[in-house]
């Protein structure tokens, strides 16, 4: 990877990447979160560092090895994932939005486990939206690249289509989530690569490595 020229203009560059799902503490015990392991992110870590990034890592999992030299910041809810991820992006060249963050959260925390009431059959949980990080950030983005992702089942180009346009990133990666061999929780993946006036670019199936190395490759092309 170190002699990959294609990657030669991310040496030196600031990532901040965010990977995993986030969780939604409902009480001390439990939480909502979704089936996102961190596999993506912690790709593009990899790949970013060994061609000399400085790479942070905002990570909701502790289950995958951290690559030598990537500063990890660990985080399970989105209010701190979106702390980290807004202290650290002044400084950053490229924030990668790859974590899989919760759309709702619990209204309450109810600071003690909730206990089974033989009375009620059936239990309300009471949902509020949660912040949009990625959105957010791009609001105040001056020379950063950003890069999200869209997590489809359906209509994936689409819906990518439709986040490219909402939401100000520069790059939205479109992701089939429906399927058992790519996206979710394995380790391969397929994309493809939508950016304002440039045609899509469609990467098949291979590791979510090779996939994070040929991402990269594109937006090194945005420093040269
Ligand atoms: N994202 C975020 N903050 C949220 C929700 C999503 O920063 N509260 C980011 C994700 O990290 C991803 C992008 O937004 O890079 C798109 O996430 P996705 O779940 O595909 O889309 P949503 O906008 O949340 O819409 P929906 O889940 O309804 O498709
Ligand atoms: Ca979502």
């Amino acid at each position: 990877l170190e002699k990959n020229e294609q990657l030669q203009g991310l040496k030196h560059k600031r990532f901040l990447i965010t990977a995993g799902g986030t969780r939604a503490y409902i009480d001390p015990v439990r939480y909502i979160s979704n089936r996102s392991s961190g596999k993506m992110g912690y790709a593009f870590a990899q790949v970013a560092r060994a061609s000399g990034a400085e790479v942070t890592l905002i990570s909701t999992t502790n289950q995958l090895p951290v690559p030598v030299g990537v500063h990890l910041i660990s985080v399970e809810t989105v209010t701190e994932m979106q702390q980290a991820v807004q202290q650290n992006f002044a400084d950053a060249d490229i924030l990668i939005m790859a974590a899989a963050v919760s759309d709702y959260e619990p209204v309450q925390f109810v600071d003690h486990k909730i206990k089974k009431n033989s009375k009620t059959k059936q239990f309300t949980l009471e949902l509020k939206e949660t912040p949009d990080i990625l959105k957010s950030l791009t609001a105040q983005k001056k020379k950063q690249i950003v890069v999200g992702f869209a997590a489809e089942t359906d209509d994936l180009l689409q819906n990518a289509e439709a986040k490219l346009a909402s939401k100000g990133a520069d790059f939205i990666i479109a992701n089939d989530v429906s399927r058992g061999d790519i996206g979710f929780n394995v380790s391969e993946n397929a994309v493809t690569i939508l950016q304002r006036q440039h045609a899509n670019i469609t990467i098949p199936k291979m590791s979510k490595q090779m996939i994070a190395k040929k991402v990269l490759e594109i937006l090194a092309k945005r420093f040269s």
